[in-house]
């Protein structure tokens, strides 16, 4: 059960925040009463908490960091993008912004096979054609418009000044850009956004400025959506289309619009479990996952013991395979939502788990699944109203498509690598769909991204959520069952180390000190086969409410921050 965790001096004292992370990594963990926040950026960190010292609310300064994040974590943060926020208002409303990026109508289902019906390697991830119609500027003003407090001018100012004004080039990100160059040479803007004036590489602590994504946030500033899907970052976003032979149209800015959905809801052992619905797959397959566990003493079994570890990567491949079978998107495709996340269905689902034997998943495109990549980037924010934000959003992989949009700045998206090119054939992560999830004008791909909120009797205990591609929903499962089944503060919560199996291929990633050599005998005796060490599995930026206090948490993977007040 839930651990209370001590008050702390928090409660006393207006501010305290602690640093738990190695030095010049800014405050893993922070302490407060009053609201918190968590992200992969510690610039966008200070925004966020700027925005509630401000006395702005959770979904003010959520909304705030999605802008300060397109700025200052280029790899996931953007606005060539899409994400999906989860919000529990102070009311106790539960709502969810869908604004996933859409197939572009000229799209179609084999755009990315060749005259022999494979696919092209390389379309669906790094052209013009991988790109979807970007929604994040829609869903972060439409979620500004319904239920923040402060102006558009207000929330988008610090990103703004950030891009305009520079801030010093962290290590972690000068390496990147070192690393991806090749990628980005072939697009001029690409290059020119990431390199000196003289093309030669930016180093750590080079101040780094981005005019022409200021000069696109001030249009959104001062237009709003149309200083997005119309007007001159339109005519940029076709003319970038044109110069690759993308298929993003005026019309398809024109028509994106955002979509407000009902949150899946679950329960597990007491905890409400609200999370995102289709077209992401995150929430409805971390439902059925607790679903099947949670007829089974997780504690009493003990984190990290064969017999959890057997359960949870049964209950993992059960729901990966039924994500392939039946998630798309649902304007589009009948889902069995209801079905997959009822507990009967769970334990109809679980009915042949043997405690004593692996089950077989037959193993197709074994390998094309990449170990790198943490990107997409997760917040988390509360503040002392009740109001509580989950916030995932992406440009699928790191730096998207590579493609800057000449003279506007930011990234575009490769999110059409979501969709399944070919049924059977697996994607980036190496998930394979079907039907469900075929590629169709308008429809939005399926995703993994899973921002979640735990509630106890209708109120927020924690918000998280990650990154990771198909490992997101199983990083989430396991913040959620440290906390809830093993009584885990959320410090411990988000840094014990995690395993993730999505049936196809059939691997067992795990990070270092995850699975024990002992626990890893064991399971083997039992069938379990493809063992794999990864370096790190996601990025769980989370907060946590404990008894009066609110406590942050970034994941200690990755330099993020958090903090409270
Ligand atoms: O929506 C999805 O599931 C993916 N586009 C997320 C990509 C991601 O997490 C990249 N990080 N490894």
């Amino acid at each position: 059960m839930l651990q209370r965790q001590p008050r702390a001096a928090a409660l006393a004292v207006l501010a305290v925040i602690v640093c738990t992370g190695p030095p010049g990594h800014g405050a893993q963990q922070a302490t407060g009463s009053e609201g918190a926040v968590a992200s992969r950026s510690p610039q966008a960190t200070e925004v966020g908490i700027g925005v509630l010292r401000r006395g702005g609310n959770a979904i003010d300064a959520a909304v705030a960091m999605g802008f300060a994040l397109a700025v200052t974590h280029p790899s996931a943060g953007n606005l060539g993008g899409g994400g999906f926020m989860v919000i529990r208002l102070a009311n106790g409303e539960l709502v969810a912004n869908d604004h996933r990026e859409k197939a572009p109508s000229k799209a179609h289902r084999d755009m990315f096979l060749n005259d022999s019906g494979e696919v092209v390697d390389g379309l669906s991830t790094a052209s013009h054609l991988a790109v979807g119609v970007p929604g994040s500027v829609d869903g972060l003003l439409s979620v500004l418009d319904r239920h923040g407090t402060l102006s558009r001018g207000e929330v988008i100012a610090p990103a703004l000044a950030l891009a305009r004004d520079g801030f010093p080039l962290p290590a972690d990100i000068a390496a990147q850009f070192a690393r991806l160059r090749p990628r980005f040479e072939p697009y001029t803007a690409s290059l020119a956004k990431f390199t000196r004036a003289d093309a030669s590489p930016l180093e750590a602590g080079d101040l780094f400025r981005q005019p022409d994504l200021a000069a696109t946030l001030a249009r959104i500033a001062e237009h709003g959506r149309a200083g997005f899907y119309a007007g001159t970052t339109a005519d940029l976003i076709v003319a970038e289309m044109a110069r690759g032979g993308g298929l993003v149209s005026h019309r398809d800015l024109a028509e994106y619009r955002s979509v407000w959905r009902e949150p899946v809801r679950g329960s597990y052992r007491g905890y409400q479990i609200i999370s995102m619905p289709p077209p992401s797959s995150g929430g409805a397959l971390l439902i059925q996952m607790l679903n099947m566990l949670e007829p089974h003493d997780l504690a009493t079994l003990g984190r990290g013991s064969p017999a959890v570890v057997h359960l949870m990567i049964e209950a993992q491949r059960r729901a990966y395979a039924d994500r392939a079978e039946h998630m798309g998107d649902t304007d589009f495709y009948d889902v069995p939502l209801g079905m997959l996340m009822a507990k009967d269905y769970a334990r109809h689902r679980f009915a042949d788990f043997d405690p004593q034997t692996a089950s077989r998943s037959t193993d197709i495109g074994a390998g094309s699944w990449p170990d790198e990549s943490a990107e997409t980037t997760h917040v988390s924010a509360m503040d002392r109203a009740g109001n509580a934000v989950a916030y995932t959003t992406t440009l699928n992989l790191g730096y998207g498509s590579k493609i800057v949009v000449a003279g506007a700045g930011f990234l575009l998206n490769n999110e059409m690598d979501d969709f399944s090119s070919k049924p059977g054939i697996p994607n980036s992560f190496g998930l394979v769909g079907a039907e469900a999830n075929a590629i169709e004008p308008g429809k939005r791909m399926l995703s993994s991204m899973t921002p979640t909120l735990v509630l106890k009797d209708g109120e927020p205990v924690l918000a998280t959520g990650s990154p990771g591609g198909s490992t997101i929903i199983t990083t989430v499962l396991q913040v959620v069952t440290n906390v809830v089944d093993h009584g885990m503060g959320i410090g411990q919560a988000v840094a014990a180390p995690r395993f993730h199996h999505q049936w196809q291929p059939n691997q067992v990633r795990y990070e270092p000190g995850a699975i024990s050599a002992d626990t890893r005998m064991s399971l083997e005796r039992i069938g379990h086969i493809g063992f794999r060490e990864t370096p790190g599995i996601g990025d769980a930026n989370s907060v946590m409410r404990v008894g009066g206090g609110i406590i942050a948490r970034s994941d200690p993977r990755n330099a993020g921050a958090a903090a409270a007040y």
